[in-house]
């Protein structure tokens, strides 16, 4: 049988993180063609976690600007996905999770009728507005995809209930496939401000912010409330690595800089994210992917938003729903760093995400669709 033409599309800081992994293993494998296409939606943010996973991209369409609007990235992104599908047409390409890449990337890939993988699938919050746009676009790449990868069973039983039984592969999330390869006891960051921080003495709270239905009051509310933190707890060290986004630069800037204990540092490489993750105190984030990678080093994670589509840790009790109130985020917060008891019962480590395994389903997924006498993947069980 000759090799199935795999294109994996992607364009943002989170979804590099996870369709790298995914795009070695698929590289690996004799029967598979695999090419690997980025938008450039970030360019940065992106750049650095391809220099990391040392895989250059065999298309990049380059369409970031600054303020780009979401439909500038996804109509350039239909564009240039036009040439690359009429110049290579793959047997099937992958796209992940919920962003505009994703959503265009897969739309375009319709248009040339190729057929979709979905990687992290089925994640849902069911209200449209929240998280804005990534919850319609994850339902819309769900109605357009062939192939669909869930982290979790809650995933799964979402698409069941939306009718999507075919096609579906429980496999955990590749996150903590990626994690498993950068965490390091005796990782040197490149920045001092890290190396020379107390971990042992002292409190790291480890800030990221950076969501658009937060944009305006929601994002005001947080930033006040972090300075309020950082000066009612003379123990506290706040890191913040600030995303590029102007809008998250200038709120971060305003609201929390002059501060010798609040620390906003430049976007982290993954690997130094994924240790100083490792040795923090607390986590306070409105990422998806922190609430995914958190739990699994046994940091406690207050969510900086009013929902989740990741309900497995707040059910295992590690991550808690701090919502976007000044007032709230400072009472959650102030119980966590004054309350040992409270602390030490978020503080345990949990996998709901994943085994470090889901690459290697999904590939095995994919061989098993277009060549039945390839063992499908065993089910993920967490
Ligand atoms: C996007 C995704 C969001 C994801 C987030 C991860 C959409 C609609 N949103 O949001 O789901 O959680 O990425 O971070 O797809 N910028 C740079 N350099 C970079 C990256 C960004 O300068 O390397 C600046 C640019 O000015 C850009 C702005 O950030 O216009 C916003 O980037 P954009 O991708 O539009 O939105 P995000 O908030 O990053
Ligand atoms: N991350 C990183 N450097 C940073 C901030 C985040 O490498 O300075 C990583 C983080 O560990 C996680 C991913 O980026 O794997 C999350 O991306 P982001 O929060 O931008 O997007 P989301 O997950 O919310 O879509």
């Amino acid at each position: 049988m000759k090799p199935i033409t795999v294109m994996t599309i992607f364009g943002t800081r989170p979804e590099a993180i996870k369709m790298c992994p995914l795009v070695q293993e698929l590289d690996r494998r004799p029967g598979i063609n695999s090419l690997c296409c980025v938008t450039a939606q970030h360019r940065e943010m992106l750049d650095s976690v391809l220099d990391i996973f040392g895989r250059k991209p065999d298309f990049d369409l380059d369409i970031m600007q600054p303020r780009q609007t979401l439909s500038t990235i996804t109509s350039k992104t239909i564009l240039g996905m036009d040439d690359v599908l009429a110049q290579v047409k793959p047997d099937l390409i992958l796209v992940h999770g919920d962003t505009s890449t994703t959503f265009a990337g897969a739309l375009a890939a319709f248009y040339h009728q190729i057929p979709v993988g979905h990687v992290e699938a089925g994640l849902r919050t069911y209200d449209k507005w929240s998280p804005f746009p990534e919850e319609m676009n994850r339902k819309m790449v769900g109605c357009i995809a062939d192939l669909h990868f869930c982290p979790t069973v809650a995933n799964r039983d979402n698409l069941a209930r939306e009718n999507i039984t075919e096609g579906v592969f429980l496999t955990g999330n590749t996150v903590i496939d990626a994690l498993q390869t950068t965490v390091r006891k005796d990782f040197r960051f490149t920045t001092d401000i890290l190396n020379n921080l107390d971990y042992a003495n002292r409190k790291v709270i480890l800030v990221t912010c950076h969501r658009r239905e937060n944009y305006g009051q929601p994002m005001t509310n947080i930033m006040t409330a972090l300075r309020r933190i950082a000066d009612a707890f003379p123990e506290v060290e706040l890191v913040y690595p600030v995303h590029l986004s102007p809008v998250v630069q200038e709120a971060a800037h305003t609201h929390l800089d002059g501060h010798e204990r609040i620390h906003l540092i430049a976007p982290l490489s993954v690997d130094e994210m994924h240790n100083l993750m490792a040795r923090c105190h607390l986590v306070m984030t409105d990422s998806g992917g922190l609430q995914e990678e958190a739990p699994a080093l046994g940091k406690p994670v207050l969510v900086l938003r009013r929902e989740t589509e990741r309900p497995e840790a707040v059910a295992a009790g590690t991550v808690l729903l701090a919502g976007v109130e000044e007032e709230d985020i400072f009472s959650m917060a102030s119980t966590l760093l004054s309350d040992a008891a409270a602390y030490d019962k978020m503080a345990h480590a949990v996998n709901p995400y994943g085994d470090g395994q889901a690459c290697r389903r999904i590939a095995d997924a994919i061989q098993h669709h277009f060549d039945p006498s390839f063992p499908a993947p065993e089910t993920f069980a967490p």
